[in-house]
């Protein structure tokens, strides 16, 4: 590389990743939780973090909106408006007790990128949209990727009926955060107007630390799949209802779990999580008669993602049968896995190598937006290096220097993207 390029690079990185910090540590402060980030979908805080990203866009000239599903939109004209859009993005929502890089980062190096452009008043021959989608981590709702899909137009609207843990449902919710539910099929984009949807988000994993490199390119998502796994057994008196005659929910439900623990450290490349179990009634001198459970399943190959789903659920029989249990479950979720756009990629890894990185590709085993857009558009994402692979954590974390790389990397593709 020559000296004037590194040297350009230097000040423009310093100065988007301080600007894209800046925004990171205000969202990392609006939390639904005090003293801890959690940023539900639809939630108080989510409004809240959706306005304080849709001010910025405001600052930075960006016609705004906020779509029925709640995703926050920026838009940056091209040389002529109305032009076909590049949409750039990534989520605002976070898990329970999250990290503050897992989605801001996406939808702050997007505006740190577009206020450079901005600010040299460079007009590119397309138009690009800053999306803040809401419901990436899908974890107050069964569903998931309401505001990429609704984008996506396949947002499913049977789902509006779906309802939180307390018992709140989605059509509500919607209208508690401002948005009509009946505008959802609205928000749904024509394929001739969008160009591709390219997400920077944090890495999630090692691969960068390991290959000492600060941004790499995604090949593609895992599929996933999501089930409510409910186990039913009799509850009774926790100190007259001898061992051999109970029917206990618990015992059986926490032997499935170490059954689909078992069945998954079996196959390469599987992962399998029971994230949530409820007991009931959950009182100290009741066995417990009933127990639901969820499962998240992922894997590369959706072959053998169902035929590892069926291992478990036959598992899972075998041991309600044993112990005189009924077992019914639901799946809420089945998302196949996704490659990233060939194009797409191939000019993200030029922009690497232009840049002396090497254009390393990752799998993603995280979920992310682009699983409900590629449905429709060309999709690609960079992954920035994540320290010691820690994500959905507080000590979740990315350095400035790697932010602004990134922010240089997403510059430098946009200019050369004709
Ligand atoms: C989202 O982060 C997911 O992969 O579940
Ligand atoms: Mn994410
Ligand atoms: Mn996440």
């Amino acid at each position: 590389m020559s000296a004037a390029p590194r040297a350009e690079m230097h000040g423009d990185a310093a100065a988007m990743a301080a600007e894209a910090m800046a925004l990171i540590e205000d969202l990392a402060a609006i939390s639904d939780e005090p003293g801890r980030l959690t940023r539900l979908y639809l939630s108080a805080s989510h409004r809240r973090a959706a306005d304080h990203v849709r001010a910025q866009m405001i600052e930075m000239g960006l016609a705004t909106s906020i779509d029925a599903a709640g995703t926050v939109v920026g838009r940056y004209e091209g040389s002529r408006p109305g032009m076909p859009a590049l949409l750039l993005g990534s989520h605002i929502d976070t898990v329970r007790d999250a990290g503050r890089f897992d989605g801001a980062l996406g939808v702050a190096v997007a505006l740190a990128v577009v206020a450079n452009l901005a600010r040299r008043n460079r007009r590119l021959p397309f138009a690009i949209e800053i999306l803040a989608f809401g419901d990436e981590e899908g974890i107050r709702f069964p569903s998931t990727l309401a505001g990429s899909r609704a984008i996506a137009g396949s947002f499913d609207l049977s789902t509006l009926a779906d309802r939180d843990a307390d018992g709140i449902s989605l059509a509500d919710a919607l209208r508690a955060f401002g948005s009509d539910p009946a505008a959802i099929a609205a928000a749904a984009r024509r394929p001739q107007d969008v160009l591709g949807y390219i997400e920077v988000h944090i890495e999630q994993g090692r691969v960068l630390e390991h290959a000492n490199q600060a941004v790499g390119l995604v090949s593609g998502i895992s599929g996933a799949t999501r089930l409510g796994v409910t186990v039913e057994g009799v509850s009774g008196h926790a100190g007259t209802l001898t061992m051999p005659d109970r029917r206990d929910a618990l015992c059986g439900a926490a032997e499935m779990v170490l059954a689909i623990e078992d069945v998954a450290r079996g196959c390469e490349q599987v992962v399998a999580t029971v994230g949530r179990l409820v007991a009931e009634p959950g009182a100290v001198n009741v066995v417990p008669g009933k127990v639901a459970f969820t499962l998240d399943l992922r894997t590369f190959r959706d072959a053998e993602r169902r035929r590892v789903l069926g291992e478990i659920l036959e598992r899972c029989d075998a041991i309600a049968g044993r112990r005189g249990l009924e077992l019914h479950h639901e799946v809420f979720y089945d998302q196949p896995t996704t490659v990233c756009d060939r194009a797409l990629k191939a000019g993200l890894a030029a922009t690497l190598s232009r840049l002396g990185l090497d254009p390393i590709e990752i799998q993603s085993s995280a979920g992310h937006d682009g699983l409900a857009l590629a449905a429709l558009f060309p999709m690609a994402m960079l992954f920035v290096r994540c320290k010691d692979g820690v994500s959905h954590h507080p000590d979740e974390s990315v350095s400035p220097a790697d932010i602004g790389t990134a922010g240089v990397v997403l510059r430098h593709f946009l200019e050369a993207l004709h």
